[in-house]
């Protein structure tokens, strides 16, 4: 997905609290459990919370798109006539990203609060022309937020978790890992059900799409924050991977987590990339 950051309005976020707020929790009661107030950023270098505040802020932006894309899928899915049970799982998908949103943004509250991010809320996220046949559109939102954005996020995120020593964030990446399992699976069950309906011009149009998100996360990867001068211990307490490992991990889990699941479906990204 693009990054809309450097003009617009401020990702400032709220909660409107009472009876609201405590209908959101009992949605979602493990949040509540995991061990929030524990973070101590005097406990580590302030150069290193400061990149650990941009980091949970960038995260908690980059889940609030997702939640905008899971809602744009929603209604693709429901114009098309998709199956009702699928559609109905799908449901559930918002509001965890909602909850995602929330707890990376109380992260990076515990750590001395959120940090500066410019967007354009008319530009979240890229959407498909709504000029498409009301199929072909709902596979291509599934196909870039799904097949393409939430299958890379799975391996990722489980790579995070598992370098995370500290309780809370451990706790935090381990409950978005659960949701994020369904999310990148329910791409793939989609195409399964929508695969004898595509053409050759439709999985053509669907690889050109892929490739599109592909390249602009590819380019993403030249801005992973360099960290490589903090000691592993420091960095895992903070909830990162190593960027050598990171990377290296991004670009294998690309290939198989994505490049060739669609492939399988007829969709070749690399043959459309240039
Ligand atoms: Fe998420
Ligand atoms: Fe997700």
């Amino acid at each position: 997905m693009k990054s809309n950051e450097s003009v617009g309005e401020l990702f400032e976020l709220c909660m409107l609290g009472g009876s609201v707020e405590r209908r959101f929790r009992r949605m979602r009661p493990e949040i509540e459990r995991l061990p929030w107030g524990t973070l101590n950023p005097a406990a580590h270098s302030p150069e290193l919370v400061i990149e650990a505040r941009k980091s949970w802020t960038h995260a908690a932006y980059q889940e609030h798109r997702t939640g905008a894309a899971c809602a744009e899928t929603l209604r693709a899915l429901i114009a098309a006539r998709a199956p009702v049970d699928l559609i109905g799982v799908a449901t559930r998908f918002p509001l965890d990203e909602m909850v995602h949103v929330e707890m990376c943004a109380r992260l990076a509250e515990e750590l001395g609060g959120g940090t500066h991010v410019e967007h354009d809320p008319r530009d979240l996220i890229p959407v498909p022309s709504l000029d498409l046949p009301p199929l072909l559109r709902a596979t291509e939102c599934v196909v870039q937020y799904f097949c393409v954005g939430e299958a890379l996020s799975i391996p990722l995120l489980r790579g995070t978790w598992r370098a995370a020593k500290h309780p809370l964030i451990k706790g935090v990446l381990g409950r978005i890992v659960r949701d994020e399992a369904l999310h990148g699976t329910f791409g793939f069950t989609f195409l399964g059900w929508v695969n004898d309906e595509l053409g050759d011009a439709d999985r053509k149009h669907l690889a050109l799409s892929a490739a599109r998100v592909v390249q602009s996360i590819r380019a993403s990867w030249d801005n992973i924050p360099d960290v490589s001068g903090y000691e592993s211990a420091e960095l895992h307490a903070l909830g990162w991977m190593d960027s050598h490992d990171y990377l290296a991990l991004a670009k294998r889990s690309l290939e198989k987590r994505v490049i060739k699941p669609l492939a399988k479906f007829g969709i070749f990204v690399n043959e459309v990339a240039n």
